[in-house]
């Protein structure tokens, strides 16, 4: 308050640039507690983003195509590099892995369904394979992980195909966490740890100190499953020029590129918004790679990290990506965060649209649960018919976003089609500035 003309003036509290409202409570909460904070969902800071990116429609310089009588085509095939047996998709999305112990055995399996109707595969995770998944998938990659949980020789033959994981986008140099709240009988007997107790899992594969470990791991995979499968490699955005190339030697079929967006069950809020580097800026280095080893296409890109759209899938393809990968998006398409379970959310001192305590166990839509009165609040089936309305609605915006200039198949999208907002999106994505033909950087 001060003082003008004799009479006091009140100026309106002003919020610190510096010390906004989040950084002030997370002091408050790091001062009352001594300990850093661990949540779910991926970065929520603005990072530069498929939004910032926009494509140009056809008119007189190129050449539409008719949205009701002209086929643009969507499948895709993953493991056509080594695999016997390569992997056929109806569509460029795939549900990432996220773990049976993160997630309830019933939303795993609506994912199984969802996926499945939609023509594409689902992803186990850490602990292992559960029997519905399996059942509802009609295909299923199976993960290899650093901590070797619930890893099974017979379970990677029941799987479709096989990714080692190195990393995730929401943690690149991290490892797992599952708190004991969410490690019921059922979880600690398939990774054959005790039940309640905290499970920290390791950043980096045990019997590996380097890239040509990688390529042991995977001739190992490949004689146990007699060179049938697809083997990926998934990798957190960091280096993703060296970790590509790296990948590639190793002989993965598959590369999985996993953006800073990228989601998580549970991870120190320190490491998602402060390590790794966003999806957009990602994808041409990697790209790079593939095209220097003359590999880019025989070797397949999936890309993950924030995808939420048809928008978001075309550009990712328009910047050479095969496919992308859904995590955070897909659970929400079964339920999570839901308006309906406002009143619920606000029981366990959270909103609709703002949960992000998956570590908890406490999820209110049963589906980052392993309490069996809140999983059986979710139902399977109309979960997985939720995911798969979704995946086809993603797919149905690509298609008109790729028609619209002129490709007749989303595989066909490039670069050339897109412009930048930002001078950030730009450099990164190397398109254009709208409106100019420069490139910061080129
Ligand atoms: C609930 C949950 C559990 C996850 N569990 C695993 C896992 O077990 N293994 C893994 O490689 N990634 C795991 N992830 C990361 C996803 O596989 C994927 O990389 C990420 O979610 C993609 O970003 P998006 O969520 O923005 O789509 C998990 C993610 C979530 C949200």
């Amino acid at each position: 308050m001060s003082r003008g003309n004799d009479r006091w003036v009140h100026t309106p509290p002003r919020q610190s640039a510096t010390f906004d409202s989040h950084a002030i409570a997370e002091i408050h909460r790091a001062a009352a507690t001594g300990i850093y904070d661990i949540r779910g969902f991926g970065a929520k800071r603005q990072l530069p983003h498929f939004d910032d990116l926009l494509f140009l429609g056809a008119s007189i310089s190129r050449y539409p195509l008719e949205g009701y009588r002209e086929k643009c085509a969507t499948d895709v095939t993953l493991g056509t590099r080594f695999a016997k047996k390569p992997i056929t998709l109806a569509i460029p999305i795939t549900i990432a892995g996220m773990s049976f112990g993160s997630l309830s055995a019933p939303a795993k399996e609506a994912l199984g369904r969802g996926a499945s109707a939609a023509g594409t595969s689902t992803t186990t995770g850490d602990g292992g394979m559960t029997a519905e998944e399996r059942q509802h998938s009609s295909l299923l990659v199976y993960q290899v992980l650093p901590s070797r949980y619930g890893m099974d020789p017979d379970q990677l033959r029941k799987a479709d195909a096989i990714e080692v994981v190195v990393g995730q986008g929401a943690k690149p140099g991290g490892g797992g966490m599952l708190l004991g709240q969410k490690i019921s009988e059922r979880v600690a007997k398939m990774r054959t740890l005790p039940a309640g107790i905290d499970q920290r899992s390791a950043c980096r594969h045990p019997d590996w100190t380097g890239p040509d470990d990688l390529q042991i791991k995977i001739e190992e995979l490949r004689e146990i499953t007699d060179w049938q499968k697809p083997i990926y490699v998934k990798v957190g955005a960091a280096r993703p020029y060296y970790d590509t190339a790296l990948a590639v030697k190793s002989g993965a079929d598959v590369v999985v590129l996993d953006g800073m967006q990228g989601g998580t069950a549970a991870t120190q809020e320190v490491f998602i918004e402060h390590v790794g580097i966003p999806t957009l800026a990602a994808i041409r280095p990697a790209v790079d790679a593939l095209q220097d080893l003359d590999a880019h296409r025989e070797v397949q890109l999936i890309v993950s990290g924030g995808i939420r759209s048809g928008a978001d899938v075309a550009k990712a393809l328009a910047l050479g990506a095969d496919a992308v990968s859904i995590g955070v998006a897909a659970l929400i398409a079964l339920g999570d965060n839901a308006p309906e379970l406002d009143a619920d959310y606000a029981e366990i001192g959270s909103a609709a649209g703002f949960y992000d305590d998956w570590h908890e166990g406490r999820d209110p839509a049963g589906i980052s649960t392993q309490d069996d009165e809140l999983a059986a609040r979710f139902d399977p089936e109309l979960g997985g018919r939720r995911l798969a309305n979704y995946l086809r609605t993603m797919v149905l915006e690509a298609q008109t976003l790729a028609r619209a200039c002129g490709k007749s198949h989303l595989h066909n999208l490039e670069p050339e089609d897109l412009v930048a907002l930002t001078l950030e999106a730009s450099a990164m994505a190397r398109v254009p500035l709208a409106g100019t033909t420069w490139v910061p950087g080129a």
